[in-house]
């Protein structure tokens, strides 16, 4: 009996590992390292005592996958395996249909054909798009605003329709606000391939010396300081939000929850933070908004509080110190 991990060596999907191990879970981890490295599975095991299965390969390749759940005799797959870069996603969308929509759809099936019927999606609150109401709420409308977000959405859609279809399926969709942070022993954590996109780990390498400045995108939003604001979630309430959503998966449904903390903090809240912990200077510079990009976005995060009993635990405080304490002891990642 193990659980399937897809990208399992990933950024939530290692934290996630530690989480289901400590639990006394077995686990098996399928990635093909296109944005991850093996040390992280050497890593998974240096915190937990336990040598997780890793076997390299791709979601896409549905005989395989079917092979490794019946070899493993797998119950249940938690599927984090993708690509998720919006700006790239708008370069080469069929790229992004091809590792999200048909990775899935490819995966979907070799679970059938092996009857595992248990999944949790990696989702996102890019699936609310620009957001017409605060909190967000999971019964928001649904709306992507670029290939990224449609790829997720579409997949939503599927597994709505695979449940409608047969109802013996139990399915969480997970919508994630913003993951940052590290695990507490600085051995795990994001280690983004090239230039980062999101602003938590540029502000690490800021702090860190690895990159010059920072470019702050608009500050004339109609937020307090007219910056940005963003629902932050430490990585390990999101990794333990995973291990509650299995284990509410007892029961036959198709659902989706937010995992957030509900408050909101703005760019130069985030600033303020990090250097504070850091005791660095965050140099930064203002530019103009970057496109695409939403003013407020932050999580009504009760329904998993009241179906799941899951509630993230740590504020940006501890955000940030885990980040930087992730960035000290690895400045250039896991090489
Ligand atoms: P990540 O890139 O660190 O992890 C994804 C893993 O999947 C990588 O290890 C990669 O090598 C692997 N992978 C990619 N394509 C694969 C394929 N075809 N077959 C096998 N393995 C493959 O990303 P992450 O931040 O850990 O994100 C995990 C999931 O959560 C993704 O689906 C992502 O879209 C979703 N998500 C992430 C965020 C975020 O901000 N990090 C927010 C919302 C949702
Ligand atoms: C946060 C805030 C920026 C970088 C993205 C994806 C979303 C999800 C999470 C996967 C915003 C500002 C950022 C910088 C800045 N991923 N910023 N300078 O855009 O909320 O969400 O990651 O599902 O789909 O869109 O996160 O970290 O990029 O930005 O000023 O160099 O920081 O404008 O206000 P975002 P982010």
């Amino acid at each position: 009996m193990s659980i399937l991990v897809t990208g399992g060596t990933g950024y939530i999907g290692s934290h996630t590992c530690v989480e289901l191990l400590n639990a006394g879970h077995e686990i098996v981890i399928l990635d093909n390292l296109n944005n991850s490295h093996l040390e992280a599975v050497r890593r998974i095991e240096r915190i937990t005592g336990k040598k997780p299965v890793f076997i390299q390969g791709d979601i896409r390749d549905t005989q395989f996958i079917q092979k490794v759940l019946i070899d493993n005799k797998s119950t249940a797959v938690i599927h984090f395996a993708g690509l998720k870069a919006v700006g790239e996603s708008c370069e080469q969308p069929l790229k992004y249909y091809d590792y999200n929509v048909n990775g899935t759809l490819c995966l979907l099936n070799a679970m059938q054909q092996a009857g595992v019927k248990t999944l949790v999606f990696s989702s996102s609150a890019t699936v609310y798009g620009d957001p017409e109401k605060l909190p967000i709420q999971e019964n928001s409308p649904l709306k992507a605003t670029n290939p990224y977000g449609r790829s997720k959405l579409i997949v939503e859609e599927m597994l709505r329709d695979l449940y409608a279809s047969d109802p013996n399926w139990h399915i969480a969709i997970l919508r994630y606000f913003n993951p940052v942070g590290a695990h507490k022993s600085g051995l795990i954590g994001e280690d983004p391939k090239g230039i980062p996109n999101n602003l938590m780990p540029i502000v690490a390498q800021v702090a860190g010396g690895r990159r010059e400045k920072l470019h702050i995108w608009g500050n004339d939003y109609p937020t307090p300081d007219g910056t940005g604001v963003r629902d932050y979630i430490h990585i390990v309430d999101l990794a333990i939000g995973h291990l509650k959503a299995l284990e509410a998966l007892d029961s036959a449904q198709c659902t989706a929850f937010n995992l957030g903390t509900g408050q909101g903090y703005s760019v130069m809240e985030v600033i303020h933070a990090f250097e504070h912990v850091s005791n660095k200077k965050i140099t930064y510079e203002m530019a103009p908004r970057r496109s695409g990009d939403i003013a407020e976005c932050y999580a009504d995060p009760h329904l998993a509080k009241e179906q799941l009993g899951w509630e993230a635990k740590h504020g940006l405080r501890e955000m940030c110190e885990d980040m930087w304490n992730w960035q000290v002891k690895n400045p250039q990642g896991y090489q």
